[in-house]
């Protein structure tokens, strides 16, 4: 009899000491270093109105902390597509960190139930600044105001979270990829201004040729033109000179012919004088000579 009743109080008690621990383990709750949460009574679906830090909790049994991140957290956007300015399409990897009022945890809590739906919407808040930004900026303004880029989509993707009560750290715009039909685009035209640039310079250099060329067939000509000059001079010269030697030979001859006539005391007449030249110039020819004169020398004896 005794030993049923000491089985029964053994079990009671039992089931006191295990009741009790469930109680205790159910009441009790972690926030771990990088945590904040606010409690949640999952009977009475009765949301707490602090914001709790590291450490261990206590409260009613069946509560829950609804948790969040009390440290800066990354969102990465890779290869994220958007249109600029003038429609063309670009590629971003942008990234930054946010991090959410700890005051304002009840309101964020109310608004998106917990992290994930928070965060959804943050990425999708993100998004939307990027586009927005990237509308602002023209494809030249993207390759040469890049800071500026950075700037706008820094300042865009904080009014958004403001709202929503997450605050934004260090944005980085890791990478701009431009469409590969604009990149051969850009680098023909830098090719074209670089060719021109190259032509502009040679320019002078090809005048300067050019010119010394030109002074070089100036001269080429001029040294001709003195050559021909000199060589007529010197040819009329020889001319002159041949033809007063010839006259000069037919003076002296024309004289010693008639030293000849005055010291023989005879008088020849012009007939005479002919008839003696057509015997030299019969006697200085090569070929035979064929000519008609009168009878030659007649002597005159007065
Ligand atoms: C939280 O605060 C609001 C007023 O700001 C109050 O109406 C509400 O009862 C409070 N809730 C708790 C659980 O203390
Ligand atoms: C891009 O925008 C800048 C500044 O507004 C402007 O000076 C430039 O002409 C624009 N470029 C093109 C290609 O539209």
């Amino acid at each position: 009899m005794c030993s049923c009743k000491c089985i029964i109080v053994t079990v009671i008690v039992l089931v006191v000491i295990i009741t009790l621990i469930a109680v205790v383990a159910t009441s009790l709750k972690k926030l771990a270093s990088d945590e904040i949460g606010i409690k949640y009574d999952t009977i009475l679906k009765k949301l707490e109105n602090t914001t709790e830090r590291e450490g261990l909790h206590t409260g009613l049994p069946g509560f829950k902390f609804i948790k969040f991140p009390s440290v800066y957290t990354s969102l990465t956007f890779n290869h994220l597509e958007s249109l600029n300015k003038d429609g063309v399409k670009i590629v971003l990897y942008v990234s930054y960190q946010y991090k959410v009022r700890s005051d304002k945890l009840r309101d964020i809590i109310l608004e998106f139930r917990d992290k994930d739906g928070y965060t959804k919407f943050l990425r999708y808040e993100g998004e939307s600044a990027i586009h927005e930004s990237c509308s602002y900026f023209n494809t030249s303004q993207f390759a040469a105001e890049r800071a500026n880029f950075q700037e706008k989509v820094k300042d865009q993707i904080m009014v958004r979270y403001k709202k929503v009560n997450a605050e934004i750290t260090d944005l980085q715009v890791n990478n701009i990829a431009r469409p590969t039909e604009y990149e051969s685009a850009i680098r023909s035209k830098e090719k074209a201004r670089e060719d021109i640039r190259v032509a502009n310079n040679e320019r002078p250099r090809l005048l300067t040729e050019a010119e010394t060329q030109k002074r070089e067939a100036e001269t080429n000509a001029k040294i001709i033109i003195d050559k021909a000059e000199s060589d007529t001079r010197i040819l009329a010269n020889r001319a002159v000179t041949e033809a007063q030697s010839i006259i000069a030979q037919y003076k002296k001859e024309a004289e010693a012919y008639k030293k000849i006539v005055e010291a023989s005391g005879l008088g020849f007449t012009i007939d005479g004088f002919i008839s003696y030249l057509g015997v030299r110039v019969i006697a200085d020819a090569k070929n035979l000579v064929y000519i008609g004169l009168d009878s030659p020398a007649k002597t005159v004896y007065p």
